[in-house]
């Protein structure tokens, strides 16, 4: 059983006070906080081999610094997360054009994404869902896209389930972009966390991070996580500045499957965090653009490695590599995604 509770905020963004959910989910052990800016996780709090509560995810502590949030930390990303080469596709020989936010390239839906919509919340059992309407045109995207995200938690595991409708055909790929710290928010670095991920192969990607085409096996690479790997010695062996690649776990043609994908220890308080998806992929991400800039909760600067990402997705660019899983949704299909992340300690 979890227990849910609301609470509204009053937020100020530019001249005007806006009125912002947030909502609380309580289960025997742990606790997640979600307001309905962004659909954003604020405070995720597990307990450690001991009984310690710690918060476990990266955030702020004022509702107004998620209006700009640059770094999407808790966000649910949209319409489309990660990149799109050129911010450019081509959909029954019409050319869509996005803002390009991301060197060439366009990121995380656009300058204006779900990150930073105001969703309608309504309690649901053991949870949340949070709907918006994304209207058509909106950053350059086809098509009215009517979009839920359901939080539930049920003892210690919460669930992110994705829904969405178009009424045109549209690229979508909706993913949480959690920034996690096992040890606690706010430690300075990942570096004695042991990464597990189940995947064959991953994504090489050029100097723009767009993924080369090349769908590469992890055998004999940095990239093989398969067996629990130390965080900090294979960072330092990682010719680029960390982890920010799509990690495959489904290839087109298989059935789909309800794939266990991740999981990351941390030895000094047991905590374990293992993760299972619907979805194609896992971009993990090594928060490699934190610099220690933004002010977190406590005070907390973040700096570079300061939290590891396991955003549950479709591979990156997929709307313009015909030979990756199929990146857009039709009018007369449905959306529909889970994300499993399950809290326990070892
Ligand atoms: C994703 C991307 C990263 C970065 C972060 C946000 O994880 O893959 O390159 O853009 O989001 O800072």
């Amino acid at each position: 059983m979890c227990e849910v509770n609301k609470e509204v905020l009053s937020v100020k963004s530019e001249s005007v006070q806006l009125s912002v959910e947030r909502w609380t989910l309580r289960s025997h052990s742990v606790y997640v906080e979600i307001l309905s800016l962004g659909a954003v996780i604020t405070s995720i709090k597990t307990k450690d081999r001991n009984g310690h509560l710690a918060d476990i995810v990266l955030g702020f502590d004022d509702a107004e610094s998620y209006l700009t949030n640059p770094r999407y930390f808790g966000a649910v990303v949209g319409r489309v997360a990660n990149r799109i080469a050129k911010g450019q596709f081509v959909i029954g020989g019409k050319v869509y054009k996005l803002a390009i936010n991301n060197g060439p390239n366009a990121l995380h839906g656009g300058i204006r994404g779900f990150d930073k919509a105001l969703w309608t919340c309504e309690a649901v059992d053991n949870g949340v869902r949070l709907s918006h309407i994304s209207p058509d045109g909106d950053e350059g995207y086809p098509g009215n896209l009517k979009v839920s995200v359901t939080y539930t938690l049920e003892a210690n595991t919460l669930s992110v389930q994705y829904h969405a409708h178009t009424d045109q055909t549209t690229p979508i790929n909706l993913t949480n972009h959690s920034y996690f710290n096992l040890s606690g928010q706010g430690t300075l670095d990942i570096y004695d966390h042991e990464v597990t991920i189940s995947a064959e192969a991953y994504l090489p990607v050029d100097d723009t991070m767009i993924p080369t085409g090349e769908i590469r096996s992890v055998d004999n690479t940095l990239f093989d996580l398969r067996k629990p790997v130390l965080l900090g010695p294979r960072l330092k062996e990682l010719p680029s500045p960390g982890f920010d690649h799509n990690f495959c776990l489904w290839v087109p043609g298989a059935p789909k499957l309800h794939t266990k994908c991740a999981r990351v220890m941390h030895p000094g308080t047991g905590r374990v965090l293992e993760v299972s998806t619907t979805q194609p992929g896992v971009q993990f991400y090594t928060s490699n653009f934190l610099d220690g800039s933004l002010r977190g909760k406590g005070g907390a600067t973040y700096p570079k490695h300061s939290a590891f990402c396991l955003e549950t997705q479709n591979w990156p660019d997929a709307v313009n590599q015909p030979q990756f899983p199929d990146a857009l949704l039709r009018p007369e299909e449905e959306y529909m995604h889970t994300t499993h992340f399950t809290f326990s300690v070892a």
